[in-house]
Parts: C-alpha cells; structure tokens; sequence
C-alpha cells in the first residue's frame, strides 16, 4: 500500500491487519513511556487546508510516538493565503525530503489528484463531502472493542450524509467487514448517488432504531450538521431537525442494550445528539478519539516501514 486515499482501497485483509497492528500500538497508548522507534529518521508533514482538532493532533500524536519527525503545515499562515496554488503548495513541500504527507482540502478529489504529483505516501485525513478513510478505521475498531467482529452487524449512522465524508467511508469500510449499513436522513440530506452505495436508507429514524424497518440495530453513529458547507435550507429549523433526526432520550430507549452510540465530533449538541446520549453509558465518543492514535500509528507503520508489503505484515515490536 503507498498511499491510503479511500477505505475502498482496503480489502478485507488489509483492513483487519490495520486494526490488529492498532490493537498493538493501543497498548503503547496507556504506558508511561509512549514512544516506539520504528520511524526513526522520517519526517511526515501535516498539511490542513480546513480546520481540525483531533484529526490532526491525533496524527501528530501517532508519527511522535512512532518517532517520526511531524511537521504541521496550514493553509492558514502558509503561502496559500498568498495565492500559491495547490500545486506549487505540495510540490514545495514534498521537495524537502518528505516521507509521507497527511493532507485535509475542502475540495473532494484534490487528495487524490495531489497524490499523482509527489513520490512520498500521502495520506486522506478529509478530502470535502468525499472521503475520511482513517475515521472509518477508527469507528471501526472501536466498534470492534465493543461488539467483536463485525460481520453481520447492522450500524445506522444518521444526520447530514450529503456533506459528509465520514458516512461514505464508514459505508465502504463496514461493508468490506460484513456489516450492513443503514443511513437514515432527511431526503435533502441525502446524496442524490446513493443508490449505488452498498447500504439501505431511511427517512424514518425510529422505526429504523426500533428495528421495524431494517432489522436490529447493533450501533448508532450520528453525523454533524455540517453548517459550514450549506448554501441554503436543508431544513426548516434547527428544532425541526432536532425533533426529527436528533438522538434524543426518548430514542436512545428505542435501542437494544448492546448498542454504541458513536460520533465522529465536532458534536452540535442539542442539534444531532443530545447530551444524555453524548455523555451516557453506551458513548463511544471519546473511545473512538483514544482510538484515533492507535489506528493512525498503524496506518503510518504500514505506509512507512514497509509492513504492508509482506503478507503477514500486521506484526510490530511493542
Ligand atoms: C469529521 C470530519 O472532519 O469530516 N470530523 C473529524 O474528522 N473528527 C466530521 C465532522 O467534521 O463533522
């Protein structure tokens, strides 16, 4: 594997070898000393042409503890504010001798497209409305920590799925890990291609959380209201898409037991979720961002040392 651009890259084998070296690196996480060797020398830089919290700490976290040299380039302060083109921007970049760079664009496809022009491996940390590829791995293992394997598994994720990277990348993923998929939004917040996704949808939130429409639901992953990218009306109010889509109390009890509730923050509380779901027993919220390191020190491992080109390439000296 040189680069990781989309979970549809990932076949089943290399999903779950990601997952298992995360599992080895998650061990590190809650040592006094959390630092490994194995990228020793490389240098990874962090190129965020959009906002980010935990994204990009938790990748500068796990090239840190991994030893690599991390570098955190924004658009902000960089010379894209003085009108470098993207180009120029990640050929500049790349020319000092870079391993690997890990980019978010709020254009979906320039990940891709800038990955043509440089030698080194880049990874997608977001790429617009497109993909998220190291989210779905980190919903997934978190998922896995609560439920086992996920085959079979039925995990709605519900809200603004026309704005969101996430939902189509944690649909590419599930499905190669035997999940099915259910996405339950408004009918303006649902992608106009995706009859073509592998997964069933939904206008109707509690009848799919009740299980009357697709069956038991194993896991709950709600989607931020992504203002930001909106134009115009998607909804009336944002108490109407509370009252119609938000993981209320009263829907949380709609839930079987087992169920995780997931989000992959920023959370809009009170609009998607409220604060009984986001703070109660079955949130994973904070599981998946402690996850975040692990999954991204595996994927970095991978791309950079080499493992992923021998076949039982998920083993590494914790
Ligand atoms: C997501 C993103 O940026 O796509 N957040 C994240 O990476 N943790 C989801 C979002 O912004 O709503």
């Amino acid at each position: 594997m040189k680069h990781l651009l989309s979970a549809g890259d990932l076949d089943r084998d290399e999903a779950l070898a990601i997952l298992d070296t995360a599992t080895q690196m998650h061990a590190i996480q809650t040592r006094e000393v959390k630092k490994l060797p194995p990228l020793r020398g490389r240098t990874i830089v962090n190129l965020f042409f959009e906002d980010s919290t935990r994204t990009r700490s938790s990748f500068e976290i796990a090239g840190k503890w991994l030893s690599a040299d991390v570098i955190n380039v924004s658009a902000k302060g960089s010379s894209v504010s003085k009108g470098e083109s993207l180009r120029d921007t990640v050929l500049t970049v790349a020319a000092m001798g870079v391993d690997a760079l890990v980019v978010r664009h709020h254009a979906s496809g320039a990940v891709q497209q800038l990955a043509g022009w440089v030698d080194c491996h880049v990874v997608n940390a977001g790429d617009g409305t497109h993909e998220h590829p190291t989210q779905a791995l980190l919903d997934a293992y978190t998922l896995r920590s609560r439920l086992g394997d996920l085959a079979d598994r039925h995990v709605v994720i519900v809200g603004d799925v026309t704005h969101s990277r996430v939902a189509r990348s944690n649909v590419l993923l599930l499905n190669t890990l035997g999940a099915r998929v259910t996405l339950v939004a408004p009918p303006t917040l649902m992608p106009s291609g995706v009859a073509s996704w592998p997964c069933t949808t939904s206008w109707d939130l509690d009848a799919t959380l009740s299980g009357k429409e697709h069956g038991d639901v194993d896991a709950v992953m709600m989607l931020r209201v992504q203002r930001e990218r909106m134009s115009g009306g998607y909804f009336p109010t944002e108490r109407e898409y509370a009252i119609g889509y938000g993981l209320s109390p009263r829907r949380l009890d709609l839930l079987a037991e087992h169920a995780p509730v997931l989000h992959p923050g920023p959370m809009n509380r009170g609009l998607e979720i409220s604060s009984a779901a986001a703070d109660g027993l079955r949130s994973m919220v904070l599981d998946q961002v402690q996850a975040g390191v692990a999954v991204r020190m595996a994927v970095l491992y991978r791309l950079l040392s080499g493992a992923a080109d021998s076949s039982t390439g998920s083993e590494v000296t914790v």
